[in-house]
């Protein structure tokens, strides 16, 4: 379908070719139309309202948008030299209306409907993103339970440390994933409100209730309250363009983490045959391509960052063309944080540890080492003077190759003379473990214990945002909110089609 330009009445000659292809920004926009037809919905309301259009008018609208969404939801979107969503969309209204399609641009413009149309879109996004965070998350807490008590290395410095337990590794993402989650939550919560009515940039020159706007879109907190703001603002965009690279950022430390896991150094885990891959040369190989993947959109998702908040920076209110990049950064990067959550995920179900091997390693390399100078100042020894004694016994543990709990009797004696039964039980990785019995300590029973938190909370998580509650509390009174106004976990409008 193809049609005049929007804005043409002023110009008699044809944009030049190559500015047109330039300008045109509908392969990345078109995401947008389900967003366009609702808000093209709720703008017909305002204007039947403001007695712009009658009420019989607005019933063949509102048919022909729904005979519209139906025919791009099961056709899929169409193919349009139209140069953006919003083109498209007047096109196909006014191709079914006539006159009346000509009508309801009245009183607003690309810039206010651009600025909800993408409100209303990442709002979906924010939704399943969310969906994605919880399913990982119950991933790793089912894995943790799994290995609850099963001990692996812990590592500062990339150097063997403490001993920790696989559930209490799987458990630190959960925790991260979880501020990730809430990060979203809050983005979303700062831009729930509603552009439309906002005009170019000062506000629409014919009566629409901007307040039933607002409801009809289900924005929940009521309509924006400055028009060059609303329509030249895009910090919401770099704060969900932020929730993704900080996302993605600590989705890149589980895969950097399970690379290394998965490497023949380590052999801590293997990863299933659904995750992996071959090299098309060396035939023993198995790759763990899809956290090395994960890893590697995080780059492409950062960069998404880097340019939302460079496009934003230093221009001038009101709206300015630019702002039209900020689809082509983020829309891409969202779908790419949501990808590597679902991979992610596949990739942690198909991690096998190896748990006999990890509590191996667990048990050499003088792990506990700060157990042995914990047990001296149990013993009455100042801890610093602990540590000395405990340096210099694992000094000698070195030189014999042995762990600390082998040390020959003589040895201890010389070394660690405060200390009179042997140290094999109290230096065992059970009795290591056991020891980091505080809250949040990675000692099984406290592992267990968070693994049974974290149940209630992804069962609460279920069953909706509650913390929205919190973050939009209503200040006018006029928007007073109830628990059941506030979004469903799942995503609202129809669209993303394909998340
Ligand atoms: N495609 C534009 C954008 O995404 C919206 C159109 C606004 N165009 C204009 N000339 N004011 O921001």
């Amino acid at each position: 379908m193809s049609g005049e330009k929007m804005w043409g009445a002023r110009f008699s000659e044809e944009l030049d070719e190559r500015f047109a292809e330039f300008q045109d920004s509908l392969r990345h926009d078109l995401s947008l139309a389900f967003a366009d037809l609702d808000t093209n919905l709720a703008w017909s309301e305002a204007l039947a309202d403001a007695g712009v259009i009658s009420e019989q008018d607005l019933d063949r609208v509102a048919q022909t948008i729904e005979d519209v969404s139906e025919a791009w939801h099961r056709d899929g979107l169409p193919t349009s030299d139209a140069e953006d969503v919003h083109s498209l969309v007047e096109q196909h209204l006014v191709a079914e209306l006539g006159d009346l399609g000509r009508r309801l641009h009245t009183g607003r413009s690309r810039n206010d409907q651009v600025a909800t149309d993408m409100r209303l879109h990442l709002r979906q996004w924010v939704g399943v993103l969310i969906e994605s965070v919880e399913g990982l998350c119950m991933t790793l807490v089912e894995k943790a339970e799994q290995h609850s008590a099963d001990p692996m290395p812990g590592y500062t410095h990339l150097q063997r440390a403490q001993p920790v337990t696989i559930g209490h590794h799987c458990l630190a993402y959960v925790e991260m994933l979880s501020r990730d989650r809430t990060r979203l939550i809050d983005a979303l919560a700062r831009f729930d409100s509603c552009p439309l009515g906002s005009g170019a940039l000062a506000g629409a020159a014919f009566p629409v209730d901007r307040d039933a706007l607002a409801a009809q879109l289900e924005f929940q907190n009521g309509p924006t309250r400055n028009s060059l703001d609303a329509t030249a603002s895009r910090d919401y965009v770099c704060e969900v363009a932020f929730a993704c690279a900080m996302v993605t950022n600590n989705l890149s430390r589980l895969a950097e983490d399970y690379v290394f896991f998965a490497s023949h150094e380590a052999q801590f885990l293997s990863f299933g045959d659904p995750v992996s891959t071959g090299s098309s040369l060396m035939p023993q190989k198995r790759n763990p391509d899809a956290v090395e993947l994960i890893r590697g959109r995080a780059a492409l998702i950062q960069g998404a960052l880097q340019a939302t908040l460079s496009l934003v920076k230093s221009q001038p209110l009101g709206y300015n063309r630019d702002l039209q990049h900020d689809k082509e950064a983020l829309l891409p990067a969202v779908e790419a944080t949501n990808q590597c959550l679902l991979v992610a995920a596949t990739a942690v179900e198909h991690a096998a540890f190896d748990v006999e091997r990890c509590a191996a390693q667990a048990a050499r390399g003088y792990l506990n080492a700060t157990d042995l100078a914990d047990l001296l100042v149990h013993a009455g020894v100042p801890f610093r003077d602990a540590h000395a004694q405990a340096g210099a016994a694992v000094n000698r543990a070195v030189a014999l190759g042995v762990e600390l709990q082998d040390l020959p009797l003589e040895a201890q004696r010389e070394l660690l003379p405060q200390l009179s039964e042997g140290l094999a039980e109290s230096l065992s990785l059970e009795a290591v473990l056991a020891r980091r019995d505080v809250v949040g300590g990675a000692a099984p029973a406290r592992v267990r214990a968070e693994v049974e938190r974290w149940r209630v909370q992804l069962a609460e998580w279920a069953e909706g945002y509650h913390e929205l509650d919190d973050l939009t509390a209503p200040e006018d009174p006029d928007h007073d909110l109830q628990n059941d106004d506030l979004p469903a976990a799942e995503p609202r409008l129809g669209d993303p089609e394909d998340p």
